[in-house]
């Protein structure tokens, strides 16, 4: 086990690299008035298994304007509302949870297309939470993301070459043998004929189009990339490919993936570890196994209970009786007490309301597999074989579809 995403674990981390990355982190807090965070110590964080992201307690509310004749903040969307993580260097980490719940929101404040309102970004030991354009530079072909929709990701008007070439060109990169020769080769890796160097995003179908979206955020040799929902726009058949493309780079390449899903059946396949949102908050973590065959959470188990369930140790596949969560996700301009889950919760008591319940280890669960709930579940589930409800993206990953 790799560790849970708490600030304990960010704390073990970052005592285990020692004093040479206090240093470093001490250098960037001095350097915050300058227009350059230094460049990452060669060698930092960069072991498989060391933190090389590290949030915490990161929060981000969107202001809500009302008021005639003056307008002024009445509220605020609580879209993340202090969430810590940890992705170590080359591990996949799924970040899952229905729409709405501050998924898309979180990805964009690690990539620092959002300020965050506070909190704390850590990358290999830099505090970036706040750092600006210029001082990113150093850093920003490290960190990259891939978008949902590989229909208004590519601009129209460019080439394959050009697109792919883009963030090469930005960042002032010529690899050796030129730039053509090194989309050549991306294309090359993402599955695409190196030939179509020349074409237009039109030309091609909405898989190949993602795999230019990959290409190009493969194009600056990144640490970590940032896949926000990154096949939810594909067809069911063309998921399971290039979810196995994105397992493939981050295998050989040793690429860190923060994987965001709504969909448990495509996080399940491609994630070491997992975290589940609910309204701006992570409500359990742990080890892929571990989340998915014992998890505590009321809202894990109801998630999980819509997708058929491969028993990993060994069992073949078990059946969860499928629970059925009534209502709707509550606003996040004003969230329940206590925890945020319990008008939807079906064992809330009073003490739900209450107190807000910490993300913590409890009794039965593995080393980094952290819940919040005050009355957790029983980590066996029940067997109803009528309430299966076969998840076609699942269904499509196990048996492996054609591309289309
Ligand atoms: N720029 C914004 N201004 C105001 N509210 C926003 C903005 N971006 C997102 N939100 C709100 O924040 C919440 C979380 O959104 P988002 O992070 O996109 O969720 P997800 O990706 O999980 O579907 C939603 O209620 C959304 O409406
Ligand atoms: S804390 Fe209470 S309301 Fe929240 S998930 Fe647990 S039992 Fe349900
Ligand atoms: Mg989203």
């Amino acid at each position: 086990m790799k560790g849970g995403a708490t600030k304990g674990d960010a704390a073990k981390g970052a005592a285990a690299k020692g004093d040479a990355v206090k240093a470093d982190a001490v250098k960037a807090d001095a350097v915050q008035g300058d227009l350059t965070l230094p460049a990452p110590r060669e060698g930092a964080a960069d072991d498989p298994g060391e933190p090389l992201l590290v949030v915490e307690g990161l929060v981000k509310h969107f202001p809500v304007k009302g008021g005639f004749p003056i307008r002024r903040t009445v509220g605020a969307v609580q879209a993340v509302d202090g969430i810590d993580l940890t992705v170590n260097v080359g591990e996949s980490f799924g970040l899952v949870g229905e729409s709405g719940c501050g998924k898309s929101t979180t990805g964009r404040l690690i990539t620092r297309l959002l300020e965050p309102t506070s909190g704390r970004i850590t990358y290999r030991g830099q505090d970036i939470s706040h750092a600006s354009r210029k001082q990113l530079a150093p850093i920003r072909s490290e960190i990259q993301m891939i978008f949902q929709d590989p229909y208004s990701s590519l601009n129209p008007r460019q080439t394959v070459g050009k697109i792919i070439a883009g963030p090469m060109e930005i960042n002032g990169i010529r690899p050796s043998g030129g730039r053509e020769k090194r989309v050549r080769e991306l294309l090359e890796i993402v599955g695409l004929n190196p030939e179509h160097y020349n074409r237009f995003p039109h030309e091609f179908s909405g898989g190949q189009r993602q795999r230019i979206g990959v290409a190009r955020a493969l194009a600056l040799e990144p640490k970590l990339i940032v896949a926000d929902e990154p096949v939810s726009a594909l067809d069911v058949s063309i998921q399971a490919q290039v979810v196995n493309l994105l397992q493939q780079v981050q295998k050989d390449l040793g690429i860190a993936f923060l994987f965001i899903a709504h969909d448990l059946a495509v996080v399940r396949h491609f994630s070491q570890r997992v975290a589940v949102m609910y309204l701006g908050k992570v409500i359990e973590v742990g080890d892929r196994d571990s989340i998915y065959a014992r998890p505590r959470h009321p809202y894990t188990h109801a998630l999980l209970s819509a997708v058929p369930e491969v028993d990993l140790d060994g069992g073949g596949e078990t059946r969860r009786e499928r629970i059925r969560l009534a209502g709707d996700v509550p606003s996040p301009i004003s969230p329940p007490s206590g925890c945020r889950f319990r008008t939807r919760c079906w064992k809330a008591q009073d003490k739900c309301a209450a107190e807000e319940p910490p993300l913590v280890r409890i009794s039965g669960n593995r080393d980094g597999h952290l819940t919040a709930c005050h009355f957790p579940e029983d980590p066996t589930t029940g067997a109803r074989e009528e309430d299966i409800v076969l998840d076609p993206a699942l269904v499509a990953l196990e048996e492996g579809g054609a591309e289309g």
